[in-house]
Protein backbone atom coordinates (compact mmCIF):
# COMPACT_ATOMS: atom_id res chain seq x y z
CA UNK A 1 0.00 0.00 0.00
CA UNK A 2 1.67 3.71 -0.49
CA UNK A 3 2.16 5.76 1.89
CA UNK A 4 -0.59 8.01 2.89
CA UNK A 5 2.08 11.07 1.92
CA UNK A 6 2.58 9.77 -1.49
CA UNK A 7 -0.88 9.08 -2.33
CA UNK A 8 -1.55 12.66 -1.69
CA UNK A 9 1.14 13.81 -3.15
CA UNK A 10 0.27 11.67 -6.41
CA UNK A 11 -3.54 13.47 -5.97
CA UNK A 12 -2.08 16.55 -5.97
CA UNK A 13 0.64 16.80 -8.29
CA UNK A 14 0.00 13.83 -10.88
CA UNK A 15 3.62 13.03 -10.73
CA UNK A 16 3.54 9.06 -12.19
CA UNK A 17 5.10 7.42 -9.95
CA UNK A 18 6.64 7.43 -6.25
CA UNK A 19 9.84 6.05 -8.03
CA UNK A 20 10.24 9.12 -10.19
CA UNK A 21 9.34 11.15 -6.85
CA UNK A 22 12.40 10.29 -4.94
CA UNK A 23 14.45 10.16 -7.95
CA UNK A 24 14.47 13.25 -9.34
CA UNK A 25 14.40 14.98 -5.98
CA UNK A 26 17.74 17.09 -5.62
CA UNK A 27 19.40 18.56 -2.58
CA UNK A 28 21.34 21.67 -2.13
CA UNK A 29 24.22 22.56 0.10
CA UNK A 30 22.49 23.89 3.49
CA UNK A 31 25.84 23.89 5.42
CA UNK A 32 29.24 23.28 5.76
CA UNK A 33 31.48 22.26 8.62
CA UNK A 34 35.21 22.54 7.89
CA UNK A 35 38.12 23.17 10.20
CA UNK A 36 37.65 25.97 12.29
CA UNK A 37 33.64 26.45 11.12
CA UNK A 38 33.09 23.45 14.00
CA UNK A 39 34.00 26.29 16.98
CA UNK A 40 31.04 27.92 15.54
CA UNK A 41 28.65 25.91 15.01
CA UNK A 42 28.95 23.86 17.57
CA UNK A 43 28.32 24.08 21.48
CA UNK A 44 30.90 21.38 23.82
CA UNK A 45 28.33 19.84 26.20
CA UNK A 46 29.41 19.10 29.55
CA UNK A 47 26.62 16.86 31.26
CA UNK A 48 27.54 13.63 33.04
CA UNK A 49 27.64 11.21 30.18
CA UNK A 50 23.88 9.88 29.74
CA UNK A 51 25.18 6.40 28.71
CA UNK A 52 27.21 6.30 32.34
CA UNK A 53 30.45 6.36 30.88
CA UNK A 54 34.20 6.84 32.54
CA UNK A 55 33.86 10.05 30.71
CA UNK A 56 34.73 13.92 31.67
CA UNK A 57 33.51 15.96 28.61
CA UNK A 58 34.87 19.09 28.74
CA UNK A 59 33.91 22.44 27.91
CA UNK A 60 34.84 24.72 24.79
CA UNK A 61 37.47 26.38 26.59
CA UNK A 62 39.29 23.69 28.18
CA UNK A 63 38.93 21.44 24.96
CA UNK A 64 40.88 24.55 23.14
CA UNK A 65 43.41 25.07 25.56
CA UNK A 66 44.50 21.01 26.11
CA UNK A 67 44.12 20.13 22.29
CA UNK A 68 41.31 18.34 22.52
CA UNK A 69 39.67 20.37 20.10
CA UNK A 70 41.40 21.75 16.68
CA UNK A 71 41.70 22.74 13.25
CA UNK A 72 45.15 20.40 12.23
CA UNK A 73 47.31 22.14 9.76
CA UNK A 74 45.85 20.01 7.21
CA UNK A 75 42.51 21.75 7.95
CA UNK A 76 40.44 19.16 9.37
CA UNK A 77 38.89 18.97 12.42
CA UNK A 78 40.18 17.05 15.53
CA UNK A 79 38.41 15.93 18.65
CA UNK A 80 40.55 13.69 21.07
CA UNK A 81 40.44 12.24 24.06
CA UNK A 82 43.69 12.60 26.79
CA UNK A 83 45.93 10.49 26.11
CA UNK A 84 48.41 11.29 28.87
CA UNK A 85 46.98 11.41 32.28
CA UNK A 86 45.89 8.92 34.77
CA UNK A 87 42.58 9.34 36.13
CA UNK A 88 42.26 9.03 39.63
CA UNK A 89 39.44 6.36 40.66
CA UNK A 90 36.50 6.29 42.45
CA UNK A 91 33.82 8.82 42.44
CA UNK A 92 36.25 11.71 42.78
CA UNK A 93 36.48 11.81 39.01
CA UNK A 94 34.25 11.15 36.46
CA UNK A 95 36.74 9.96 34.01
CA UNK A 96 38.88 10.88 31.02
CA UNK A 97 38.77 13.98 29.34
CA UNK A 98 36.74 13.69 26.50
CA UNK A 99 34.44 15.60 24.02
CA UNK A 100 30.83 15.72 22.89
CA UNK A 101 29.63 18.34 20.46
CA UNK A 102 26.07 19.23 19.40
CA UNK A 103 25.21 21.50 16.75
CA UNK A 104 23.63 24.64 17.53
CA UNK A 105 21.34 24.36 13.83
CA UNK A 106 18.44 21.55 13.83
CA UNK A 107 17.66 20.24 10.44
CA UNK A 108 14.66 17.51 9.11
CA UNK A 109 14.67 15.94 5.60
CA UNK A 110 18.30 16.24 4.58
CA UNK A 111 21.34 14.38 3.15
CA UNK A 112 24.00 14.40 5.33
CA UNK A 113 27.81 13.64 3.91
CA UNK A 114 30.78 13.13 6.15
CA UNK A 115 34.10 13.51 4.91
CA UNK A 116 36.24 11.47 7.81
CA UNK A 117 39.60 10.56 7.82
CA UNK A 118 39.65 8.94 11.52
CA UNK A 119 37.10 7.49 14.06
CA UNK A 120 37.98 6.72 17.65
CA UNK A 121 39.04 3.23 17.95
CA UNK A 122 40.09 0.78 20.39
CA UNK A 123 39.38 -0.94 23.93
CA UNK A 124 36.88 0.92 26.23
CA UNK A 125 36.06 3.23 23.13
CA UNK A 126 32.55 3.80 22.08
CA UNK A 127 32.51 6.85 19.82
CA UNK A 128 29.10 8.11 17.85
CA UNK A 129 28.13 10.39 15.42
CA UNK A 130 24.61 10.62 15.91
CA UNK A 131 21.52 13.27 15.00
CA UNK A 132 18.95 13.66 17.57
CA UNK A 133 16.06 15.65 18.15
CA UNK A 134 16.03 18.33 21.10
CA UNK A 135 12.63 18.53 22.12
CA UNK A 136 12.54 16.27 24.77
CA UNK A 137 12.32 14.28 27.40
CA UNK A 138 14.47 11.94 24.86
CA UNK A 139 13.08 10.04 22.37
CA UNK A 140 10.31 12.33 21.40
CA UNK A 141 11.85 13.42 18.72
CA UNK A 142 13.74 10.41 17.82
CA UNK A 143 17.21 9.31 17.24
CA UNK A 144 19.21 8.83 14.64
CA UNK A 145 22.60 6.48 14.71
CA UNK A 146 24.58 7.00 11.88
CA UNK A 147 28.36 6.05 13.22
CA UNK A 148 28.45 3.91 16.11
CA UNK A 149 30.08 1.17 17.63
CA UNK A 150 32.15 -0.23 20.80
CA UNK A 151 35.67 -1.50 21.81
CA UNK A 152 37.43 -3.59 18.69
CA UNK A 153 34.57 -3.49 16.66
CA UNK A 154 35.24 -3.41 12.24
CA UNK A 155 31.23 -2.71 11.49
CA UNK A 156 29.35 0.46 11.97
CA UNK A 157 25.87 0.30 13.07
CA UNK A 158 23.28 2.46 12.02
CA UNK A 159 20.43 2.58 14.27
CA UNK A 160 17.08 4.61 14.98
CA UNK A 161 15.16 5.00 18.75
CA UNK A 162 12.36 5.93 19.02
CA UNK A 163 8.99 6.72 21.28
CA UNK A 164 6.90 3.73 20.78
CA UNK A 165 5.03 2.36 18.05
CA UNK A 166 7.86 2.24 15.29
CA UNK A 167 9.47 -0.68 13.49
CA UNK A 168 11.41 -0.66 10.59
CA UNK A 169 10.71 -3.31 7.67
CA UNK A 170 12.58 -5.70 6.98
CA UNK A 171 14.02 -6.73 3.33
CA UNK A 172 14.78 -3.83 1.72
CA UNK A 173 17.48 -2.99 -0.22
CA UNK A 174 20.37 -3.03 1.52
CA UNK A 175 23.52 -4.43 1.83
CA UNK A 176 23.78 -4.70 5.76
CA UNK A 177 21.85 -7.12 7.94
CA UNK A 178 18.94 -6.18 10.15
CA UNK A 179 19.84 -6.37 14.22
CA UNK A 180 16.67 -5.68 15.49
CA UNK A 181 13.14 -4.24 13.81
CA UNK A 182 11.49 -2.31 16.97
CA UNK A 183 12.66 1.26 17.42
CA UNK A 184 11.22 1.62 20.34
CA UNK A 185 13.47 3.16 22.76
CA UNK A 186 11.39 1.66 26.07
CA UNK A 187 12.13 -2.34 24.67
CA UNK A 188 15.19 -4.55 24.56
CA UNK A 189 17.06 -2.54 26.95
CA UNK A 190 16.60 0.40 24.21
CA UNK A 191 18.32 -1.77 21.58
CA UNK A 192 16.57 -0.03 19.46
CA UNK A 193 16.05 -0.56 15.67
CA UNK A 194 19.27 -1.36 13.58
CA UNK A 195 21.29 -2.15 10.81
CA UNK A 196 25.07 -3.64 10.82
CA UNK A 197 27.05 -2.69 7.93
CA UNK A 198 28.62 -6.01 5.88
CA UNK A 199 31.11 -3.57 4.26
CA UNK A 200 34.72 -4.32 5.82
CA UNK A 201 36.30 -1.43 7.21
CA UNK A 202 33.38 0.43 7.96
CA UNK A 203 34.41 0.66 11.90
CA UNK A 204 37.49 1.22 13.90
CA UNK A 205 40.99 0.31 13.06
CA UNK A 206 39.91 -0.83 9.82
CA UNK A 207 38.51 2.37 8.81
CA UNK A 208 41.36 3.96 10.06
CA UNK A 209 44.02 2.15 8.72
CA UNK A 210 42.64 2.81 5.31
CA UNK A 211 42.67 6.23 5.98
CA UNK A 212 38.59 6.37 6.53
CA UNK A 213 36.09 7.56 3.99
CA UNK A 214 32.53 8.56 3.15
CA UNK A 215 29.54 8.35 5.07
CA UNK A 216 25.81 9.41 3.13
CA UNK A 217 22.62 9.42 5.37
CA UNK A 218 19.44 10.60 3.16
CA UNK A 219 16.20 11.33 5.78
CA UNK A 220 12.81 11.52 4.30
CA UNK A 221 9.18 10.85 5.15
CA UNK A 222 10.32 7.67 2.76
CA UNK A 223 12.96 6.16 4.94
CA UNK A 224 16.31 6.58 6.33
CA UNK A 225 19.11 4.96 3.69
CA UNK A 226 22.89 5.43 4.82
CA UNK A 227 25.69 4.26 2.01
CA UNK A 228 29.11 3.82 3.30
CA UNK A 229 32.49 3.77 0.82
CA UNK A 230 36.04 3.13 1.80
CA UNK A 231 38.55 6.22 1.37
CA UNK A 232 40.00 4.25 -1.63
CA UNK A 233 37.02 2.35 -2.96
CA UNK A 234 37.07 2.72 -7.17
CA UNK A 235 33.16 3.60 -6.93
CA UNK A 236 33.07 6.95 -4.61
CA UNK A 237 30.36 9.16 -6.55
CA UNK A 238 32.29 12.68 -7.53
CA UNK A 239 30.11 14.40 -5.72
CA UNK A 240 30.41 12.96 -2.64
CA UNK A 241 34.35 12.77 -2.91
CA UNK A 242 34.91 15.96 -4.53
CA UNK A 243 33.11 18.00 -1.18
CA UNK A 244 31.25 20.22 -4.84
CA UNK A 245 29.94 22.67 -2.29
CA UNK A 246 27.86 25.00 -4.57
CA UNK A 247 26.34 21.71 -6.58
CA UNK A 248 23.04 20.07 -6.02
CA UNK A 249 22.80 16.66 -5.22
CA UNK A 250 20.09 14.00 -6.29
CA UNK A 251 20.43 11.70 -2.90
CA UNK A 252 19.98 8.02 -3.98
CA UNK A 253 21.99 8.30 -7.38
CA UNK A 254 22.16 5.10 -9.13
CA UNK A 255 26.04 5.31 -9.46
CA UNK A 256 25.73 5.43 -5.19
CA UNK A 257 24.38 1.57 -5.54
CA UNK A 258 22.48 0.06 -2.65
CA UNK A 259 22.45 1.40 0.47
CA UNK A 260 24.22 0.10 3.66
CA UNK A 261 20.85 0.59 5.55
CA UNK A 262 17.86 1.57 3.92
CA UNK A 263 14.62 1.21 6.37
CA UNK A 264 11.50 2.35 5.27
CA UNK A 265 8.43 3.80 7.10
CA UNK A 266 5.60 2.72 6.51
CA UNK A 267 1.91 1.89 8.79
CA UNK A 268 4.49 0.58 11.38
CA UNK A 269 5.67 3.91 11.81
CA UNK A 270 4.28 7.31 11.35
CA UNK A 271 7.11 9.84 10.13
CA UNK A 272 5.75 12.96 11.63
CA UNK A 273 5.37 12.01 14.96
CA UNK A 274 8.53 10.13 15.63
CA UNK A 275 11.28 12.27 14.06
CA UNK A 276 11.56 16.13 14.14
CA UNK A 277 14.41 18.54 13.89
CA UNK A 278 17.75 17.21 14.68
CA UNK A 279 20.66 18.33 16.10
CA UNK A 280 23.74 17.17 14.44
CA UNK A 281 26.06 15.18 17.50
CA UNK A 282 29.69 13.79 17.93
CA UNK A 283 30.46 12.14 20.77
CA UNK A 284 33.36 9.80 22.42
CA UNK A 285 32.82 8.08 25.89
CA UNK A 286 34.13 5.40 27.56
CA UNK A 287 32.93 1.88 29.08
CA UNK A 288 29.38 3.11 30.30
CA UNK A 289 25.83 0.83 29.35
CA UNK A 290 27.55 -0.31 25.89
CA UNK A 291 31.15 -0.27 25.74
CA UNK A 292 31.81 -1.26 29.46
CA UNK A 293 29.25 -4.62 29.12
CA UNK A 294 30.74 -5.22 26.09
CA UNK A 295 34.24 -4.77 27.50
CA UNK A 296 35.55 -8.25 28.59
CA UNK A 297 33.62 -10.21 25.44
CA UNK A 298 35.66 -8.03 23.19
CA UNK A 299 39.24 -9.55 24.67
CA UNK A 300 40.10 -6.07 26.50
CA UNK A 301 40.49 -7.12 29.94
CA UNK A 302 38.11 -7.75 32.64
CA UNK A 303 37.31 -4.00 34.02
CA UNK A 304 36.53 -1.31 31.58
CA UNK A 305 36.71 1.72 34.32
CA UNK A 306 40.20 0.54 35.46
CA UNK A 307 41.92 0.47 32.11
CA UNK A 308 40.26 3.98 31.22
CA UNK A 309 41.76 5.30 34.69
CA UNK A 310 45.04 3.80 34.47
CA UNK A 311 46.30 3.53 30.46
CA UNK A 312 46.09 6.89 29.02
CA UNK A 313 49.21 5.48 25.86
CA UNK A 314 45.78 2.81 25.22
CA UNK A 315 43.68 6.36 23.87
CA UNK A 316 46.07 7.36 20.85
CA UNK A 317 43.60 6.51 18.72
CA UNK A 318 40.84 7.73 20.18
CA UNK A 319 40.09 11.10 18.50
CA UNK A 320 37.96 11.76 15.74
CA UNK A 321 39.53 13.31 12.39
CA UNK A 322 36.72 15.15 9.89
CA UNK A 323 37.94 16.57 6.94
CA UNK A 324 34.03 17.99 6.29
CA UNK A 325 30.71 17.80 7.04
CA UNK A 326 28.21 18.67 4.82
CA UNK A 327 24.41 18.83 5.07
CA UNK A 328 22.45 19.47 2.03
CA UNK A 329 18.09 19.99 2.53
CA UNK A 330 15.85 19.70 -0.55
CA UNK A 331 15.75 22.19 -3.69
C1 LIG B 1 48.88 22.61 22.32
O1 LIG B 1 49.50 22.61 21.05
C2 LIG B 1 50.36 23.73 20.86
C3 LIG B 1 50.82 23.74 19.43
O2 LIG B 1 51.27 22.48 19.05
C4 LIG B 1 51.50 23.64 21.88
O3 LIG B 1 52.33 24.76 21.73
C5 LIG B 1 50.90 23.62 23.30
O4 LIG B 1 51.94 23.43 24.23
C6 LIG B 1 49.90 22.52 23.44
N1 LIG B 1 49.25 22.66 24.75
C7 LIG B 1 49.08 21.62 25.56
C8 LIG B 1 48.39 21.93 26.86
O5 LIG B 1 49.47 20.49 25.29
C1 LIG C 1 48.70 11.69 22.16
O1 LIG C 1 48.24 11.50 20.84
C2 LIG C 1 48.90 12.29 19.87
C3 LIG C 1 48.29 11.98 18.54
O2 LIG C 1 46.94 12.21 18.55
C4 LIG C 1 50.36 12.00 19.86
O3 LIG C 1 51.00 12.92 18.97
C5 LIG C 1 50.93 12.17 21.23
O4 LIG C 1 52.26 11.73 21.24
C6 LIG C 1 50.15 11.33 22.22
N1 LIG C 1 50.69 11.57 23.56
C7 LIG C 1 50.95 10.59 24.40
C8 LIG C 1 51.54 11.00 25.72
O5 LIG C 1 50.74 9.43 24.14
C1 LIG D 1 0.46 2.80 19.83
O1 LIG D 1 -0.50 2.21 18.98
C2 LIG D 1 -1.61 1.66 19.66
C3 LIG D 1 -2.50 0.94 18.65
O2 LIG D 1 -2.66 1.72 17.50
C4 LIG D 1 -2.34 2.79 20.39
O3 LIG D 1 -3.42 2.28 21.12
C5 LIG D 1 -1.36 3.50 21.33
O4 LIG D 1 -2.00 4.62 21.91
C6 LIG D 1 -0.13 3.96 20.60
N1 LIG D 1 0.84 4.48 21.56
C7 LIG D 1 1.50 5.61 21.36
C8 LIG D 1 2.44 6.01 22.43
O5 LIG D 1 1.35 6.29 20.36
C1 LIG E 1 14.89 1.25 0.00
O1 LIG E 1 14.00 0.16 -0.06
C2 LIG E 1 12.79 0.46 -0.73
C3 LIG E 1 11.87 -0.73 -0.60
O2 LIG E 1 12.51 -1.90 -1.04
C4 LIG E 1 13.07 0.83 -2.18
O3 LIG E 1 11.88 1.19 -2.82
C5 LIG E 1 14.02 2.01 -2.19
O4 LIG E 1 14.38 2.32 -3.52
C6 LIG E 1 15.28 1.72 -1.38
N1 LIG E 1 16.06 2.94 -1.28
C7 LIG E 1 17.28 3.05 -1.81
C8 LIG E 1 17.94 4.35 -1.59
O5 LIG E 1 17.81 2.15 -2.43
Amino acid sequence: MLPLYIAILLLVTSIPAPLVLSQTQTYNLNTKFQGNDFFDGFRWETMDDPTHGRTNFVDQETAQNTNLSYANPAGAFMMKADNHSIVSPGPSSRGRDSIRITSYKCWGDSLIIIDLEHMPAGCATWPAFWTSSQRGPWPNGGEIDMIEGVNTNSNNLASLHTTPNCSITPNQAQKGSIVSTNCDSSVNYNQGCGVASNTPNSYGGGFNNNDGGYFATWRSPNGISMWFWPRNAPNVPPEISQGDFSGMITPANPSWGTPDSNVTFQQNCDYYSHFDCHEIIFDLTFCGDWAGSAFSAAGCGPNCEDFVNNNPEAFQEAYWEVNALRIYTPS
